[in-house]
């Protein structure tokens, strides 16, 4: 079975760490890895301050609290989203105001970025989607004469680069999640590194604040390791199936986003904590090996544009793309025609692809009203949201698992 999510970069190595890891609660705060992620992110992007969150949606949270950002403000955002970039400005008390996207690289669309800036816009969030560099020095141009923090949601990537710089680095500050489906996989986690001042104010601040619940952590460990099991022994007399229905059915796992985050917009319990050290020793695992994962993202970028272009589908669209030397994505997008036959088509041939994201502030179960989206205000995103279709892309899946992926789209059409 070839998969999509479900800790997709956690590899033999990472399950084995995850294994020795969950057996030991004392370590499972404080330690030397949260230490060395730190560090880590400090000399990858050469910048003064980091702080660390066991979530990325807190580290917007606090980005934005630190700015300043309240009740009566605006931060704008793209449609074209997940709930949990969306609800830390909700949080702060402040509107999300959503931007159009470009339907060619699903960023935030510039003019349509113009049309929304007004006085009120206090912070823009700008989204690399699937790890592609959105033109933030465009954006830089508009709306950093008005005094507008510029804020790098770096969620879907780790390295990438845009005009010789890396990602994270061209606004006020950058964030980046350490999410089971993320550029590395380590359960839970977020990053927020900046060579502002505040940064120094995040760092101090980030001491006084408490971890998540034990058994909270506990089960985040306990799904990396059920993630695993369930991918490689998916097809071994259906163990992995059942393992993932056994930890699914006696909620020993949780799913990334609650239900009332989801649906109302609230946030979480764990919300707001420190990065535990047992998710840092998780991270820290995989950002050792990032140079590989990322190759590996690039290379098979290329391979799906190349084939797929030789195939040339009237049915299928490639994202207009520029597969630079530095370009690292976390999911390969298509359009495609009659998306939802084809997911069914492609699982029932051992292959589950992604539906990122299907609606304009994913997942589905989000109430979009609430979420403070009007339907019909973005309407490249809402056409994409119809016809996306995301390609796998992590580190064990092989140029031969590629081709099958290939070879069903092009049997889909045929
Ligand atoms: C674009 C984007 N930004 C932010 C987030 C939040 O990341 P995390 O799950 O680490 O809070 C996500 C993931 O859900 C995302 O897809």
């Amino acid at each position: 079975m070839i998969f999509t999510s479900l800790s997709p970069n956690t590899q033999r190595d990472d399950f084995l760490l995850a294994l020795k890891t969950i057996l030991k609660p004392g370590e499972y705060f404080e330690g030397e890895y949260i230490g060395k992620v730190k560090k880590w992110f400090k000399d990858f992007f050469g910048v003064f301050h980091v702080s660390v969150y066991e979530s990325a949606r807190s580290g917007l949270y606090f980005v934005l609290k630190e700015l300043g950002i309240k009740e009566g403000d605006e931060v704008l955002l793209q449609a074209f989203t997940c709930v949990a970039a969306v609800n830390p400005v909700k949080w702060t008390g402040a509107r999300p105001v959503f931007v159009d996207i470009n339907p060619k690289d699903f960023n935030m669309d510039i003019d349509d970025l113009e049309n929304k800036v007004n006085e009120k816009t206090k912070a823009i969030i700008v989204q690399h989607t699937f790890g592609y560099p959105a033109k933030v020095n465009e954006i830089k141009e508009i709306v950093g004469r008005k005094g507008i923090y510029i804020i790098e949601d770096c969620a879907h990537t780790i390295g990438t680069e845009y005009m010789g710089k890396k990602l994270g680095l061209w606004g006020d500050a950058g964030v980046f999640s350490l999410g089971r489906d993320k550029a590395v996989s380590a359960s839970f986690g977020g990053v927020v590194i900046t060579n502002r001042k505040f940064g120094k104010n995040l760092e101090e601040k980030e001491k006084f604040l408490s971890f998540p619940q034990k058994k909270w952590v506990k089960k985040q460990i306990l799904y990396t390791i059920v993630a695993f099991l369930t991918r490689t022994l998916y097809e071994v007399l259906f163990i992995g199936k059942l393992v993932h229905y056994i930890a699914t059915r006696w909620n020993l796992v949780e799913k990334a986003t609650t239900e009332e985050e989801k649906k109302e917009g609230e946030m979480p319990d764990n919300a707001r904590s420190k990065l535990p050290n047992a998710f840092a020793r998780l991270a820290f695992n995989q950002l050792r090996k990032i140079g590989i994962l990322n190759k590996k993202r690039r290379d098979l970028s290329h391979l799906y544009v190349k084939r797929l272009s030789k195939i040339g589908l009237e049915e299928v669209k490639l994202p207009e793309w520029k597969i630079g030397e530095h370009f690292y994505p976390l999911r390969f997008p298509l359009l495609v025609k009659r998306r939802d036959e084809l997911l069914k088509f492609a699982q029932e041939r051992g292959m589950l692809l992604g539906d990122w994201y299907d609606v304009p502030i994913a997942p589905k179960q989000v109430d979009q009203v609430k979420t403070g989206y009007k339907q019909g205000s973005c309407v490249y995103a809402e056409k994409v949201c119809e016809s996306i279709l995301n390609l796998p892309l992590h580190s064990d899946l092989t140029e031969e698992d590629a081709l099958k992926v290939i070879a069903v789209i092009r049997d889909f059409y045929l």
